[in-house]
C-alpha cells in the first residue's frame, strides 16, 4: 500500500527535506582536495542538529554515520572515515537524510573536487538531468513505470548505464516505504500515482558497466569494473498538476 500524506504531513516532510537540501548546499563548498570524509560527516551531523532535525541514516540498520560519502567508483553508502581524503579530480556523491516531527527527507548530489575529466563531467550532467526527466513525469494519474522509464531512456541515450541493484523508494514516516522505484521500467505499468504520495527518486548511473559489488565493510557499493558513478536524489510529493520538490533549496532563504 502506498500511503497518501495529508498536507500537514507533507509540510513536516518539507521541513526535513529543506534541512537536507540546506546542509547539502553547505557541504558542496566543503568538498575540496584534502578534506576527510569524516570531516564532511561531522559537519553534516552538527548542521542537521543545529537546524532542529535529527540525522536519519545514523543507526539505520546499523549504518554508523549521518552522511554517505561515495567517491568515484563508489556508487552509494560510502562510510565516512578519518583516513579517507578527497583528492583533486574526484567526484564525490553525498547522500543525506533528516527527520523533523517524525517525518523523513532524503536527498543526494554529486560534487566535483577541483578539475575533473570530461567523462566524469558528462556522467554528473546526465545523472542530474535524468532526475529532472523523472520528475517531469511525476503527476497524479501517471504510472510509476513512466517515471522509472524516463531515467533509463535518458541515461542510455546519453551513453550511461543504470544501476539496477538499488532503487528509489516511498518515504514519509519511515525512510523507506512502498513503492520501490527502480531507475528502469516500462511506461504505462506499475502503480497509479496519486496526489499526496511522497517519493524519493534517486538515479544512480555509471560511466562503464553498472554491475555492483558491495565491499567487505558491508555497505560501500562500488561498480564492479571500477567505472565512475554518480547519484542525485530528491524527495517529492505527487500533486494533481505535477511534482512538488520538497528537497529543493528554499528560495525564500
Ligand atoms: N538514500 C539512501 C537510501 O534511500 C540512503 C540510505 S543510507 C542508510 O537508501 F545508511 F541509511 F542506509
Ligand atoms: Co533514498
Amino acid at each position: 500500500m502506498i500511503e497518501i500524506k495529508t498536507p500537514a504531513e507533507i509540510e513536516s516532510m518539507r521541513r526535513a527535506s529543506r534541512v537536507v537540501a540546506e546542509v547539502l548546499l553547505q557541504l558542496k563548498s566543503k568538498v575540496k582536495p584534502g578534506v576527510s570524509t569524516l570531516d564532511l560527516d561531522r559537519f553534516a551531523e552538527k548542521s542537521v542538529r543545529d537546524l532542529g532535525a535529527v540525522p536519519a541514516f545514523l543507526g539505520y540498520r546499523g549504518y554508523p554515520a549521518t552522511l554517505c560519502v561515495s567517491i568515484n567508483e563508489e556508487i552509494v553508502h560510502g562510510i565516512p572515515s578519518p583516513k579517507r581524503f578527497v583528492k583533486e579530480g574526484d567526484i564525490v556523491s553525498l547522500d543525506l537524510g533528516a527527520v523533523c516531527d517524525g517525518f523523513y527527507g532524503d536527498a543526494a548530489l554529486t560534487v566535483a573536487a577541483g578539475q575533473i575529466s570530461k567523462g566524469a563531467q558528462k556522467l554528473m550532467d546526465v545523472t542530474r538531468r535524468s532526475l529532472d526527466e523523472a520528475l517531469s513525469k511525476v503527476k497524479a494519474g501517471a504510472r510509476l513505470g513512466d517515471v522509472c522509464h524516463a531515467v533509463e531512456v535518458f541515461a542510455v541515450e546519453n551513453g550511461m548505464s543504470v544501476v539496477r541493484e538499488f532503487t528509489g523508494h516511498g518515504i514519509g514516516r519511515r525512510l523507506h516505504e512502498e513503492p520501490s522505484i527502480p531507475n528502469f521500467g516500462k511506461p504505462g505499468t506499475g502503480p497509479l500515482l496519486k496526489a499526496g504520495m511522497t517519493l524519493a527518486i534517486e538515479p544512480m548511473l555509471c560511466l562503464g558497466r553498472a554491475d555492483v559489488v558491495v565491499k567487505n565493510d558491508g555497505w560501500t557499493a562500488v561498480s564492479a569494473d571500477g567505472s565512475l558513478a554518480a547519484h542525485y536524489e530528491h524527495t517529492v510529493a505527487v500533486t494533481e498538476s505535477g511534482c512538488d520538490i520538497l528537497s529543493a533549496v528554499s528560495r525564500a532563504g
